[in-house]
C-alpha cells in the first residue's frame, strides 16, 4: 500500500511543479519571441542529429523541464560533446525545445535540390567525425519510388535511416561493411526528409539521386 501512496504524493506535487513552469513559460514566451535564435550552423544541426537525437529523438513533450534553460543543460551537454561555450550549448537547447514543441525536425536547408549526384566535398560539411556519422537533409523529393545509393571510400559499419519532417522513419538499412548501398522508399511530395547515416571511419564519396 505504501508503495502506492508515495507515487500518488510524488504526483500531486508534479501538478504543482506543472504549474508553476506553465507561468514560467507564459513570462518567457514574449521575451524570446522578441530576441530569436541566429539561424543554426550546419555544424550545430549535425552535432544535434548525431548525438543529442539519440537520446533525444522524436521527443515531443511540448515543452523542456530544464526551467532555467540553457545554462541547467550546460553540463549535460558538456558529457555528451566536451567543453562548449554558453552560445554553443544555447543554440542545440533551442534546438531541443523546437523537436519538443513542434515533434518536428530542425529546419535545415538542403545543398540543392536532390537530383544528379552529390560529391564528397559537398557532404563533408554535414560529417560528425567524432561520432562516425552524417546528418543529410534531403529536402524535398517528387513523389513516387526513390532510390538513394550511397558510396564510401571504404567499408562501412552502422545503418542508413532515412525520415521524414515528423521525424516518422521511411528507410531503415544495415551496413556492414559495404562499400556501396541503395537505400529506396515511397516519397510524397509533402514532407522533407533527412539520411542520419552512421558509417563509422567510412567517408561517403558521393550520394546518386534515382
Ligand atoms: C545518452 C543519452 C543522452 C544524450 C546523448 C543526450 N541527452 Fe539530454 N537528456 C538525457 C536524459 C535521460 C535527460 C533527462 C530526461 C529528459 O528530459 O529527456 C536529458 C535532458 C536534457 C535536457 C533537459 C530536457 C528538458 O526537457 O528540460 C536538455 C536541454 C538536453 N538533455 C539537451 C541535450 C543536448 C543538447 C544533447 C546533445 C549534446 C543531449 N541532451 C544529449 C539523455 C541524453
Amino acid at each position: 500500500m505504501t508503495t502506492f501512496a508515495a507515487p500518488a504524493r510524488a504526483y500531486k506535487s508534479m501538478t504543482w511543479v506543472a504549474a508553476d513552469c506553465l507561468a514560467a513559460l507564459a513570462l518567457a514566451l514574449p521575451a524570446a519571441a522578441a530576441d530569436p535564435q541566429p539561424p543554426a550552423s550546419i555544424e550545430t544541426i549535425v552535432q544535434f542529429n548525431t548525438v543529442c537525437s539519440n537520446c533525444h529523438e522524436g521527443q515531443c513533450s511540448g515543452r523542456l523541464s530544464f526551467d532555467s534553460g540553457a545554462a541547467a543543460a550546460h553540463s549535460h551537454v558538456e558529457r555528451y560533446i566536451g567543453k562548449a561555450s554558453e552560445v554553443h550549448v544555447a543554440a542545440l537547447f533551442a534546438m531541443l525545445r523546437h523537436v519538443k514543441e513542434t515533434c518536428a525536425h530542425y529546419p535545415a536547408v538542403p545543398i540543392r535540390p536532390a537530383t544528379g549526384a552529390w560529391e564528397a566535398a559537398e557532404l563533408a560539411p554535414w560529417r560528425n567525425a567524432q561520432a562516425g556519422a552524417y546528418f543529410i537533409p534531403l529536402g524535398r523529393l517528387a513523389a513516387g519510388r526513390r532510390q538513394l545509393r550511397l558510396e564510401f571510400d571504404g567499408a562501412a559499419e552502422g545503418g542508413a535511416r532515412i525520415d521524414d519532417e515528423r521525424m516518422e522513419t521511411v528507410a531503415d538499412e544495415r551496413l556492414c561493411g559495404d562499400t556501396t548501398k541503395a537505400v529506396a522508399f515511397d516519397a510524397t511530395a509533402t514532407t522533407s526528409y533527412f539520411l542520419h547515416l552512421k558509417a563509422g571511419a567510412a567517408i561517403l564519396r558521393r550520394i546518386t539521386f534515382r
